[in-house]
C-alpha cells in the first residue's frame, strides 16, 4: 500500500514507545528457555518479535496476556519439544540467528525457514562457529532453510568474531549455555550488548578486545522483565524534530543502552540539541527520557568503529546528512548490504531520484548537492527502516512525497503512523 505525505510545519509533543525490538526478542528467548513462569511488560508488538513468539510456541513455551503483561510458561533446559513443522522466522534475522544457537544444541532435528528477504541473508557467519561447537547443520548454500540434526553434546569454543555482529555473538553465547565449560567469544569492534547484560555474562577486556564467557551456569532463570522503549524506532522522530523549525519533542522511558545510542552521539557532534536523562535500569538495561529541539546541523566524519553501534540508524542519519551543511559520507558499512534489503543500494537509488550527487562505494556512499525535486517518490524495497526514513524525508520536502509500501513498517513499529499523527502540525 502506497502512502502519501504533505510537508509539515512543526513537531511538538511527547511520545512513548513499545519495547525495544532487540531486548524484546531476548526477553522472549530467555523467559521461554527458563523453567517456570516469567512476565514481560511493554513487549514489542512488531512482526519480528511475533516470529520469535511463534518459534518458541513450537518448541514448547506457552504464552498468554494478563492485561498488558505477557505471561510466559518456560520450557526448561531439557524439555524443548521437537517442532511438528518447519519454524518460520518471517523477516527476522535476530529470530533466525539467535534461535540457531539453541537448535544447534538439541537432540532432535528442526528446520528454520524465512520470507523472501530472510532467505537471501548470509548464515555462514553462524553456521561456521556453531559447526566448530559440533553442531550438524545443512543449508542452502549458507542461506535458509537451515536444518539442525540431533547432537549428543555441544562443545565449548574460543571464537574471535570475524564481523562485528550482535546476532552472531549471541548465537554462539546461547549455544554455550548448553555446556558446563566456558565458551569464549572475542569481540574486536563492539556491537549491541543486550545478550551479555540480560544474561549477566562475565566479560573482560584484553588489549581493547572484549572477551565474553557463557556456560550452563548462565542458563536463564524465570524473571520479570520490563522492556524500555525502542530507541531505533524513536530515531525517526528525533530526526524529524531536529530538522523541523520551532519543534520540540519529549520521549519517555526509552532504552539508552550505550551500544545503541551512537547515532545520538553523532547527532550531538553535528550540533543537535538533545538532552538525555537516565531514570532507571531493568534487567541490566538502562532507560530514560530524551528531550529534542530543532537544530542547525553540520555533517561530521563518522568513525568506522562506531558503525556497528549505528548500523540500524544509518538510513535515518543519511536523511539528516541531506539537510546538514557539508558532505555526508558513510564508509566501512558493508554490513548494510546484508540487511532486510541492500540498504546502501536502496538509499543511493532514492537519493539519486531527488537529483542529489551520489558516489556509491562497496562499503558506503557519499552524498552532496541540493534536492532538485519538490515531491519525492520513494521505493522502500519492503524494508521497514528504508520506509520510515523516507516517510520522514517526504514530510520535509516542499510538496511532500510518497513511499510505495507502508505496511512493511510493521516489521519494527506498528505505531509509526499513529505516533506521527500525534506530534506533527501541518
Ligand atoms: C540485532 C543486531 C543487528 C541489528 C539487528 C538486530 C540484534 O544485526 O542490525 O537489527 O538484536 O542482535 P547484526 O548482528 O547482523 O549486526
Amino acid at each position: 500500500m502506497r502512502k502519501t505525505f504533505s510537508k509539515i510545519k512543526k513537531v511538538n509533543g511527547e511520545l512513548t514507545f513499545k519495547g525495544d525490538k532487540s531486548i524484546s526478542h531476548r526477553a522472549v528467548f530467555f523467559s521461554s528457555m527458563a523453567d517456570g513462569f516469567s512476565s514481560i511488560k511493554n513487549l514489542s508488538d512488531c512482526e519480528d518479535v511475533k516470529s520469535t513468539l511463534n518459534a518458541f510456541e513450537l518448541l514448547g513455551a506457552e504464552f498468554h496476556y494478563e492485561n498488558i503483561e505477557l505471561i510466559v510458561k518456560g520450557i526448561g533446559r531439557n524439555n524443548f519439544h521437537p517442532p511438528n513443522k518447519h519454524i518460520y522466522c518471517g523477516n527476522s534475522g535476530t529470530t533466525a540467528r539467535l534461535l540457531s544457537g539453541i537448535l544447534a544444541t538439541q537432540n532432535f532435528s528442526s528446520t528454520i525457514i524465512g520470507d523472501e528477504s530472510l532467505s537471501t541473508r548470509p548464515m555462514k557467519r553462524i553456521i561456521e562457529p556453531l559447526g566448530l561447537m559440533g553442531a550438524k547443520i545443512s543449508h542452502n548454500n549458507f542461506k535458509l532453510p537451515l536444518t539442525f540434526y540431533p547432537v549428543e553434546e555441544i562443545k565449548p569454543i574460543k571464537y574471535e568474531l570475524k564481523i562485528s555482529s550482535a546476532q552472531v555473538k549471541s548465537a554462539i553465547l546461547l549455544a554455550g549455555l548448553f555446556n558446563e565449560n566456558k565458551t569464549e567469544v572475542i569481540e574486536i569492534i563492539p556491537s549491541r550488548d543486550h545478550t551479555e547484560r540480560m544474561l549477566n555474562l562475565d566479560y573482560e577486556f584484553q588489549n581493547d578486545r572484549k572477551i565474553i564467557y557463557s556456560s550452563s551456569k548462565n542458563y536463564p532463570y524465570n524473571s520479570d522483565y520490563y522492556i524500555p522503549g525502542d530507541i531505533s524506532s524513536a530515531s525517526y522522530f528525533i530526526v524529524l524534530t531536529l530538522l523541523c523549525p520551532n519543534s520540540e519533542l519529549l520521549i519517555k522511558n526509552i532504552s539508552i543502552n550505550p551500544t545503541r545510542t551512537g547515532f545520538i552521539d553523532i547527532l550531538k557532534l553535528m550540533g543537535a540539541d538533545i538532552f538525555i536523562e537516565e531514570t532507571g535500569i531493568s534487567n541490566g538495561e538502562p532507560y530514560g527520557n530524551i528531550f529534542v529541539k530543532s537544530s542547525d546541523l553540520k555533517n561530521v566524519e563518522i568513525a568506522s568503529h562506531l558503525i556497528p553501534n549505528i548500523i540500524d540508524e544509518i538510513p535515518i542519519l543519511s536523511i539528516v546528512g541531506i539537510f546538514a551543511e557539508g558532505v555526508f559520507c558513510i564508509r566501512d558499512a558493508v554490513e548494510l548490504r546484508y540487511k532486510e534489503t541492500d540498504r546502501i543500494s536502496a538509499l543511493c537509488k532514492n537519493f539519486q531520484s531527488l537529483g542529489l550527487d551520489i558516489k556509491e562505494f562497496e562499503d558506503g556512499f557519499e552524498m552532496s548537492g541540493k534536492i532538485k525535486k519538490n515531491f519525492g517518490e520513494f521505493k522502500t524495497f519492503n524494508d521497514h527502516r528504508i520506509a520510515m526514513a523516507f516517510s520522514i524525508l517526504a514530510l520535509l520536502l516542499k510538496e511532500g512525497g510518497e513511499i510505495d509500501n507502508a505496511e512493511c513498517i510493521n516489521i519494527s513499529n506498528p505505531d509509526f503512523f499513529r505516533q506521527l499523527e500525534s506530534i506533527i502540525q501541518t
